[in-house]
């Protein structure tokens, strides 16, 4: 069952995904959060940092994890999505990597995604799981097709991951073509999943993902079966 937020524009979107990051924090001060990457959750990331410097939250206990990562890149490479999270929202938060859970971009596949379910698990399971939607109905990479029980993996990224994230990157060459994600399933047992949903690109597969059949062909569905989904969308991505 998913709880529909709509929110008028860009900047109540952020606000109101902020006031859902303080509420938890209040809650659970040591909560272990997941956040994505992408254009959309940037302004959110903008409101918890004024928020952080105001003293409206504080971010002294939790802890965060990284939705995904591309693979065979340094962590100082500009494409890294640690290094992105690391910029835009960790660094101004003052959270150091000892309180981060990142994929290590180099190292063995399955080694590195085996163990960054072992460190969700050892911090207490994924309190809040904030997700960006793809133009696919993408959750992190994992895409159409990634079955709901999957776990964290390393996966080669379709054609259409690569087109859509060639927009950050300035061409489809500039995309690494492997990476990691949490899995749906890992996704699913969080205790609290939110999807950030802004702008009219997003309005068709915002709509499929309400109201259209449930399965992996379309990874968002997954929200529809979690016990605490919440869906925020701006108007015009609801249309
Ligand atoms: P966006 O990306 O926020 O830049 O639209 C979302 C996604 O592809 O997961």
């Amino acid at each position: 069952m998913i709880d529909l937020v709509a929110v008028e524009d860009e900047a109540a979107l952020a606000a109101a995904a902020a006031g859902l990051v303080r509420t938890q924090i209040q809650a659970k001060p040591g909560s272990l959060l997941v956040v994505p990457t992408g254009s959309t959750p940037l302004g959110m990331f903008r409101a918890l940092v004024a928020e952080a410097q105001s003293g409206a939250i504080d971010f002294g206990r939790c802890r965060f994890a990284v939705l995904d990562e591309y693979r065979g890149i340094g962590g100082d490479d500009r494409r890294s999505l640690q290094g992105w999270l690391r910029r835009e929202l960790l660094a101004p938060l003052d959270i150091g990597p000892d309180r981060v859970i990142a994929f290590d971009a180099l190292a063995d596949a399955g080694m590195e995604a085996a163990g960054v379910e072992r460190a969700i698990a050892a911090a207490g399971g994924i309190d809040l799981a904030i997700l960006g939607l793809g133009p696919n109905g993408h959750l992190g990479f994992n895409e159409p097709g990634s079955p709901f029980d999957s776990r964290t993996r390393a996966i080669v990224l379709t054609p259409e991951s690569i087109r859509s994230n060639a927009a950050y990157w300035g061409s489809e060459d500039a995309v690494p073509r492997a990476g990691f994600t949490l899995g749906l399933g890992t996704l699913h047992a969080a205790r609290r999943l939110v999807l950030l949903v802004s702008g009219e690109r997003k309005r068709d597969i915002l709509a499929r993902t309400l109201d259209g059949p449930v399965g992996p062909h379309l990874p968002a569905t997954l929200l529809r079966l979690h016990p605490r989904a919440t869906v925020l969308a701006d108007r015009a991505a609801l249309g």
